[in-house]
């Protein structure tokens, strides 16, 4: 089996083959393929990689290249890791918001439809490549912003499934609290990538008992302070939100707080020169403390395990991904991609069945919804006035005069990314 991961020379690239290397039985793989634009990076994360794998004992090769055409032939299938214009454009985007009084992030807000905007046809270009050589091999797109990202693979027709850890991280913070194993702890995760909600959380598959109300009542105070929300506001929607909702129900607040301190950007940009220097040492040969300080935990689990389902049909039966809604939530589009439980077979996810949304987490995800449109919209024909309206339709915008002063913010700072503009 041949993988290949584009954007393999990010600093992440290391968990991902620590997950490799550890679930082999889960997913063989025979060659892992790293391509990315930077040689230094790929000398750099290419060497620690095939250090993991020898010391892991795995008989794997790891290959580097920054031709894509090539690196993806014969691929099985292919990971989307990457990030135009790396963390500088990311703190752009993190910082420019603030100035409007509006959340700055990477994937939420104004921030997030500048990321979709450089994204979206760099994705699509090399979906178009996999296409050409390898029309059977699936995309897991992990770039962000993922549902946009996901939208635009399957809307071009692509064999394509997004993935993010927000479940998986929920997962085992549960399972622990429950004191169970993971794997038995199944979670109704309903709503859009980075928008989602945890409904019911059951034991032993999509059927077992509901414990959520008895996590509540026994760790509340732990959930609220790991997600900074309020325990009475848990309490009251008797669900456990993602984090990313804080920059909902906590929205000035969370301005508040980023004004005040350094960009995460620039925490990220600092470690991964950290990480760099760790990863020149020739006698590091697994992965380091300091990569437990990046948002992505558990992303090489649920990589290989997605994997696993896609290309053998092994892997956990269920397991969130982001797909097409296709009437799993009655209330949004088709086309809409959603983050859900799946069962995954080689045939793809197909999404089990949701119990119908509170009308608060549905309404709010009709409008992010039609806000992922519109993005989608401009990322793909682009224009100021295809800008303005995504901006407009996002919830955390809304007003006329946000929405004209973010969006030639957005174009500003985006020059050179935007063909259009
Ligand atoms: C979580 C999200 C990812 C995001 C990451 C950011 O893992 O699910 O989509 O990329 O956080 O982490 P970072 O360390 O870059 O801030
Ligand atoms: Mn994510």
């Amino acid at each position: 089996m041949r993988l290949t991961v584009v954007g393999g020379g990010s600093t992440y690239t290391p968990e991902l083959i620590d997950g490799f290397a550890r679930l082999r039985d889960t997913l063989p793989v025979e060659e892992l393929v790293l391509v990315d634009p930077s040689e230094e990076r790929l000398e750099l994360v290419g060497g620690l990689a095939r250090r993991i794998l020898a010391r892991q004992g795995h008989p794997g090769t790891i290959v580097t290249t920054n031709d894509l055409d090539r690196a993806v032939e014969g691929a099985d299938a292919v990971l989307l890791q990457l990030r135009v214009g790396g963390q500088a454009a990311r703190e752009q985007d993190e910082t420019w918001p603030l100035e409007c009084g509006c959340v700055g992030q990477e994937t939420t807000g104004a921030g997030g439809l500048a990321k979709a905007l450089r994204t979206v046809p760099v994705v699509l270009d090399v979906a178009e490549r996999v296409r050409r050589t390898n029309p059977d091999a699936w995309i897991i797109d992990f770039t962000n912003p993922v549902g946009i990202v996901t939208r635009a693979l399957l809307q071009a027709g692509h064999k394509a499934v997004g993935l993010c850890n927000v479940a998986i991280g929920l997962q085992r913070k549960f399972a622990a609290l429950l004191g169970v194993a993971p794997a038995d702890v199944h979670l109704d995760h309903v709503g859009l990538n980075h928008l989602t909600w945890e409904t019911g959380v059951r034991l032993h598959g999509p059927e077992g008992e509901d414990v959520l109300p008895r996590l509540l009542a026994g760790h509340g105070d732990t959930i609220a302070a790991d997600l900074r929300l309020p325990r009475p506001l848990l309490d009251r929607l008797g669900l456990v939100p993602s984090y990313y909702l804080r920059y909902f129900y906590a929205h000035d607040e969370v301005v508040r707080e980023l004004r005040a301190k350094p960009s995460r950007a620039s925490e990220v940009a600092e470690m991964e020169r950290r990480l760099l220097s760790l990863y020149a040492d020739p006698a590091l040969d697994e992965k380091p403390e300091l990569l437990a300080k990046r948002g992505g935990a558990y992303y090489s689990e649920a990589a290989v395990d997605l994997a696993a389902a896609l290309l053998t049909g092994t892997g956990s039966p269920y397991q969130v991904v982001n797909t097409r809604n296709d009437g799993t939530l009655p209330f949004l589009p088709d086309d809409a991609v959603i983050e859900v439980q799946a069962a995954v077979s080689r045939k793809g996810p197909t999404p089990l069945p949701v119990t119908p949304l509170d009308p608060l987490c549905a309404g709010l995800t009709a409008q992010v919804t039609a806000y992922e449109d519109l993005a989608l919209r401009a990322a793909l024909h682009g224009g100021r006035d295809r800008v303005f309206k995504a901006l407009l339709a996002h919830p955390l915008i809304g007003q006329f005069a946000y929405a004209e002063q973010l969006t030639d913010r957005l174009i500003a700072h985006n020059r050179e990314y935007l063909a259009w503009a």
